[in-house]
């Protein structure tokens, strides 16, 4: 079967190559579950695999199957199968376990190994071919209904991780009633925080770059959330209206404005942090400002990575809750569609296109 696949360090090694059929001889105790692939989203995680500055391949292969956002269905279920069936929509969750203490309690998305294995990120085979195996434990079944936008379930899981991260944390609190909150970033990651926290019933503002109006800021005013530019004016200045976020999501992929955020966080708020910025800048801050603001206002930051399987079904929740608040919204964050794994070529292209781009995805198959 065919896969698209990276040499893990080589920049722009993508490449389209034949690899062994998958199958459920492996699975000598009847838990193996075949999917057919249907689609695969890419996102800045693919970017940095393509580049070759994040990544490492399985142990004994010198690349990497790369592809971690996933809808299939279940074609074949081994004899010990008893939560899926042949024919059920499913996305499969990324990281699998590994040897921490949080490992060992089924909190992989906690782990402190160093070597965390993601499935097409690190150390294991992704998705962007034509059929996968794995364990039931690792395929969250979805329903039919959000067939349309099921592609969108892996990185709504990353969201409701960080969201269900700050909500914990302000238990501390007792009686936490979050009623602002700001989304920085207003491409996939930051629209479905922005719809979550909507559905939480929160008053939202949504911060990016670009000059509005435009794709991303029609949708973010499309469900009641407000658009601010930060082209010509600093965070701090945009929300000057909007002082004292409570919750704070950060999903820019600019880690100099983490530093903004913390100033413009409410007292007892949180701030959550979501994007893994791979590069190695430095910046200055108002170091003393910052602290003393955190430690009067009692603050909290956080950082969220993946997900756990409660998350996906968070996701699943807010996925359909959304799709009756605001019908037809979400598949309009599914703005490219590559058709076929032979135009792997597109992905690098769509991904480094600036504007009007939201989810890239590929269609590998029909169910
Ligand atoms: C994925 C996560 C993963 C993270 C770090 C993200 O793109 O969606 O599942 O944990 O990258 O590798
Ligand atoms: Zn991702």
């Amino acid at each position: 079967m065919k896969a698209v696949a990276v040499q893990p360090g080589v920049p722009d090694s993508v490449h389209l190559r034949e690899v062994a059929n998958s199958s459920l001889d492996s699975f000598s105790d009847g838990r193996g579950v075949l999917v057919k692939v249907l689609e695969v989203g890419v996102d800045g995680t693919d970017k940095e695999l393509i580049s070759g500055v994040y990544g490492s391949p399985p142990p004994g292969d010198d690349y990497l199957i790369i592809g971690h956002e996933s809808l299939g269905v279940v074609v074949e279920a081994g004899h010990n199968v008893h939560e899926l069936r042949v024919g059920d929509l499913v996305v499969a969750t990324v990281r699998r376990p590994g040897h921490s203490i949080y490992d060992r309690i089924g909190m992989y998305d906690m782990t402190t190994d160093d070597d965390y294995r993601e499935r097409g990120i690190n150390l294991l085979h992704g998705f962007l071919t034509e059929y996968f195996v794995d364990e039931p434990e690792f395929i969250v079944r979805v329903p039919s209904a959000l067939k349309e936008v099921g592609v969108l379930l892996e990185p709504t899981s990353v969201i409701e991780k960080g969201i269900d991260q700050g909500y914990e944390i302000q238990r501390r609190l007792r009686i936490w009633h979050p009623r602002r909150a700001a989304v920085l970033g207003a491409g996939t990651i930051g629209l479905l925080a922005t719809m979550a926290l909507r559905l939480r019933g929160l008053q939202v503002c949504t911060f990016a770059r670009t000059k509005p109006r435009y794709l991303n800021s029609d949708l973010v005013e499309e469900i009641g959330g407000c658009y601010h530019s930060t082209k010509d004016m600093s965070l701090e200045e945009a929300s000057r209206d909007h002082r004292g976020f409570d919750l704070i999501f950060e999903a820019t992929g600019y880690s100099p404005i983490v530093f903004e955020a913390m100033t413009v966080l409410g007292k007892n708020g949180v701030l959550v942090l979501s994007s893994v910025t791979g590069g190695g800048r430095t910046i200055e801050v108002p170091a003393d400002s910052i602290n003393r603001g955190f430690v009067l206002g009692n603050k909290v930051v956080v950082g969220s990575v993946n997900a756990s399987r409660d998350h996906f079904a968070e996701g699943i929740k807010d996925l359909s809750q959304g799709a009756i608040q605001w019908p037809g919204w979400l598949s309009k964050l599914l703005t490219h569609r590559i058709d076929g794994l032979e135009n792997y070529g597109e992905i690098m292209r769509l991904l480094t296109k600036p504007k009007a781009t939201i989810k890239v995805y590929v269609k590998v198959a029909d169910e």
